[in-house]
């Protein structure tokens, strides 16, 4: 399949050509490259020609909290695929009894009916222990590239005990893993939450009180340290706070190696909606916040102090959210996979905070090198999969509801404008959406194996 008359948009710049497509990855591009007998031209008429985007932050079949999330990999890929994003890196949870590449390879199960290429971050939820240390090796011979950490979620049994974090920093650091963390401090959390629980405070506008800036401050404050004593390199995923920014930026600026992801709604809703009726609908942790900590969160991203964007996609009905009683009760998380690239475009490139390579880099190139799928995925070089996007910069509409894909059957951004459109979602050279139809295998997404090139 060719390509033709398009700006091919990349993580280093925009230029007009054409690119040809062959056998799922990317023959050649050029500018004025001419056809081949039955092959398929598609006429870019000056859309956007992209990387497929990949989010590296999704829970699609999440299990916490006795519940399961309502987008499995199928829902959850099918979503995906309407808004461009060809990739997503989900996570598997550590599995105590089993061989350690037991915990990826029941994963993979799950992900079997996925219709998007994907990768895992594992899991060390508080059933691993130090024991267990020398098997982390093992990772990289199954191409995996990061783990996951919590400083907090006792309740769900996420969180790692204090002592094994120099330990499994340590180990990673030699072994070239990258540690990403939840970051929140957990005493804080438990502390408010239990004063605001005595005083009868657990309206859904509580949310931001229970959970407050602060705790994400103090907790990257304290991951600084640990990266500073260990030398081993973290990522903070979804970064809410202009505090977080700021000591993130400020320990990068020394030269520590800190990697920076922050998500669509802490750039653009803001905590008031929590006084909303169907506050509960915007739950996710940590809490919306303030305008302020918006405009830093974009600044950061703008000024290359912030890598990624990824959604924390995590999807529940309206109905099984406004099921609870009161803030404590929420399943937590809401759906985002689908908008993230025209909510990035429209409020990124579209109100002119950075450029459309910027946007490259953060939704796609940069997640690529990070978790090492790099140039397979990010790239629009001769080689890499034909993972491809055509987006038409020109419609301008307002989110709705009903325009989305996942089980929630609401996005927490509808009533936003958006400019611009997916018109076109390839696949390893497959078109999976086109014109706003699904017209591609409904499975055949891979897991994606990677080799993280240590800085
Ligand atoms: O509220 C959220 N973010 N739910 C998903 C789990 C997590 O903390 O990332
Ligand atoms: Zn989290
Ligand atoms: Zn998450």
């Amino acid at each position: 399949m060719l390509f033709k008359r398009g700006k091919l948009a990349d993580g280093k710049d925009v230029r007009e050509g054409d690119l040809r497509v062959s056998e799922g990855k990317i023959l050649e591009t050029g500018s004025d490259l001419s056809p081949r007998a039955g092959e398929r031209v598609y006429d870019l008429e000056g859309c956007y020609l992209l990387p497929g985007i990949i989010d590296s932050h999704t829970h699609f079949s999440l299990e916490a909290r006795g519940a399961v999330s309502d987008d499995d990999p199928r829902a959850g890929g099918m979503s995906a695929l309407f808004g461009g994003v060809t990739t997503v890196i989900d996570y598997a949870d550590f599995l105590p009894d089993r061989p350690l590449p037991e915990s990826i390879a029941a994963r993979q199960k799950v992900f079997s009916t996925c219709p998007v290429d994907y990768h895992f971050h594992l899991v060390l939820n508080n059933n691993f222990q130090r024991d267990r240390l020398a098997e982390l090796e093992q990772l990289a011979a199954l191409g995996i590239t990061s783990l996951k950490l919590f400083t907090t979620y006792p309740e769900v049994g996420y969180m790692l005990a204090e002592d094994l974090w120099p330990d499994i920093l340590n180990t990673c650091k030699e072994i070239g893993l990258l540690v990403t963390v939840h970051a929140e401090d957990n005493a804080l959390v438990e502390e408010r939450t239990e004063n605001y629980r005595k005083a009868g405070l657990l309206g859904f506008d509580y949310h931001p009180r229970h959970r407050p800036a602060a705790s994400e401050v103090e907790a990257v404050k304290w991951l600084v340290g640990m990266v500073e004593e260990t030398g081993c390199p973290l990522y903070i995923v979804h970064m809410s706070t202009a505090g977080a920014a700021e000591v993130l930026a400020r320990a990068r600026a020394r030269g520590l190696p800190l990697l920076g992801e922050t998500a669509p709604h802490y750039l653009l809703l803001e905590e008031k909606l929590f006084e909303h009726p169907g506050a509960a609908r915007y739950i996710m942790t940590p809490p919306l916040r303030r305008g302020s900590d918006q405009e830093r969160l974009w600044q950061g991203l703008a000024r290359g102090e912030i890598d990624v964007v990824a959604t924390d996609h995590c999807a529940f009905t309206a109905e099984r959210k406004m099921e609870a009683e009161n803030v404590l009760e929420v399943l937590p998380g809401i759906p985002g996979v689908e908008t993230l690239l025209p909510l990035i475009y429209t409020y990124g490139v579209g109100r002119k905070r950075f450029s459309l390579p910027r946007l490259i880099q953060v939704l796609s190139e940069n997640p690529a090198r990070i978790f090492g799928l790099y140039p397979r995925k990010g790239s629009l070089e001769e080689g890499s999969d034909a993972d491809l996007v055509v987006y038409d910069p020109g419609p301008r509409w307002y989110l709705q509801d009903e325009d989305l894909h996942s089980r929630a059957g609401y996005s927490p951004f509808s009533g936003l404008e958006l400019k611009g459109r997916v018109r076109l979602t390839m696949l390893r050279g497959e078109i999976k959406v086109e014109e706003g139809e699904f017209v591609g295998r409904d499975s055949g997404g891979r897991l994606i194996t990677g080799r993280r090139i240590q800085d």
